[in-house]
């Protein structure tokens, strides 16, 4: 199936592998990329050096394209008050597990809005395609990364998001709906208008120039087909290949995944600071009652969230992590990510 994302990449099918920090790995991406599709490698987590890392790794297992992901938000609001605050409310779950709560949050992921160290080493190991998710940095990266023959893509949830990325000069806008798992791409996490992926691929393909990637709660071919169908040039899958043995889900949130709780995900701020779907646990139950105080802001709440998910953890208590997913979860499927991917392919194709 041609299409513009095809033609723009080189690849045989219009399917990218969504990157998920701390999910996918470089052998995902790197599986992906071997089948003919767009293998993604996240980095919006981790500092520049281990950047690297991971994509020397992916690129030690294919010759074929990568796409990199970065995150750029805007630089964290430190609101000392509002984060103690948070803290103490925590206090007493952390309690049941035997912890303290940690004595003041930090801004755990830097964005890459400004970050030239970490554009350096994009212009040095040149992916084909870099990706940005919760906005976009300082048009000068772009440019730089641009003149350097790399392909830029970011996410929008709304007409206008599209329409930044676009003003941009982006060659891709990754269309993500309401239904996708994980982080919503949303430029401010507090302005979120939760259109659905059917709507959104339709209002930005008919306002805007640039080649739309759909994304969100699409699981098989016949949702792939469906997205191009609407004029999409591809899909972005990301809940569809959490389940493959390349990622690095631990056994808990393969369970998660597998059982009749994936039934139940749910949009959330308080495990992060910003919004991102998930499977619907006891943070999410506890931390969304009424009475709570305002969420810090992200990433920074992410620092408390992730202790707190240690802290349970430890005691094997896993209702308390961060097991993203969309809404289609309950049709995620365990195998390998180039079965998955030639699945799909046979389904776009006769079904
Ligand atoms: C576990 C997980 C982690 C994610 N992490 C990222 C990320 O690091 N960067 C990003 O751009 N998108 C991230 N996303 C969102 C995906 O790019 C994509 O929008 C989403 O997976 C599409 O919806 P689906 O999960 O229903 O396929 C993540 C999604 C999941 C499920």
């Amino acid at each position: 199936m041609d299409s513009a994302l095809t033609t723009l990449l080189g690849i045989r099918h219009p399917v990218i592998q969504a990157p998920m920090a701390g999910v996918s790995t470089p052998q995902l991406a790197a599986a992906v990329s071997n089948a003919g599709g767009l293998g993604s490698v996240a980095v919006g987590h981790v500092g520049t050096e281990q950047a690297k890392k991971l994509i020397e790794q992916a690129r030690a297992l294919t010759s074929g394209p990568l796409n990199v992901n970065l995150f750029c938000h805007a630089p964290a609001r430190h609101d000392a008050a509002a984060e103690q605050a948070w803290i103490r409310h925590m206090a007493p779950i952390f309690a049941e597990f035997g912890a303290a709560p940690p004595h003041e949050l930090r801004e755990i992921y830097a964005t890459f809005v400004d970050n030239d160290e970490m554009l350096g080493m994009l212009l040095d190991e040149r992916p084909a395609m870099v990706s940005f998710h919760f906005g976009l940095p300082a048009q000068a990266h772009i440019d730089a990364l641009k003149k350097a023959s790399i392909k830029i893509a970011a996410t929008a949830t709304s007409l206008e998001e599209a329409l930044a990325i676009q003003a941009a000069g982006a060659d891709l806008i990754i269309a993500q709906g309401y239904e996708a798992g994980g982080h919503r791409g949303v430029f401010d996490g507090r302005q979120d208008l939760r259109l659905g992926t059917l709507a959104l691929v339709r209002l930005i393909t008919r306002k805007t120039r640039v080649p739309v990637v759909a994304a969100g709660g699409i699981m098989d071919g016949q949702g792939i087909r469906a997205v191009m169908a609407l004029g999409a040039c591809g899909a972005q899958l990301g809940t569809a290949f959490i389940l493959s043995p390349e990622s690095s889900a631990n056994p808990a949130y393969r369970a998660m995944l597998k059982s009749e709780r994936a039934w139940h995900t749910h949009v959330t701020s308080v495990i992060s600071g910003r919004p991102a779907r998930g499977i619907f646990n006891r943070f999410m139950q506890d931390m969304e009652q009424a009475g709570t105080p305002p969420v810090p802001a992200y990433p920074n709440a992410y620092d408390a969230g992730k202790a707190l998910h240690e802290a349970a953890a430890a005691r094997g208590n896993f209702e308390f992590a961060a097991m993203w997913a969309g809404q289609g979860a309950p049709l995620a499927r365990e195998l390998p990510a180039a079965a998955l991917l030639a699945a799909l392919v046979s389904e776009m194709q006769t079904s």
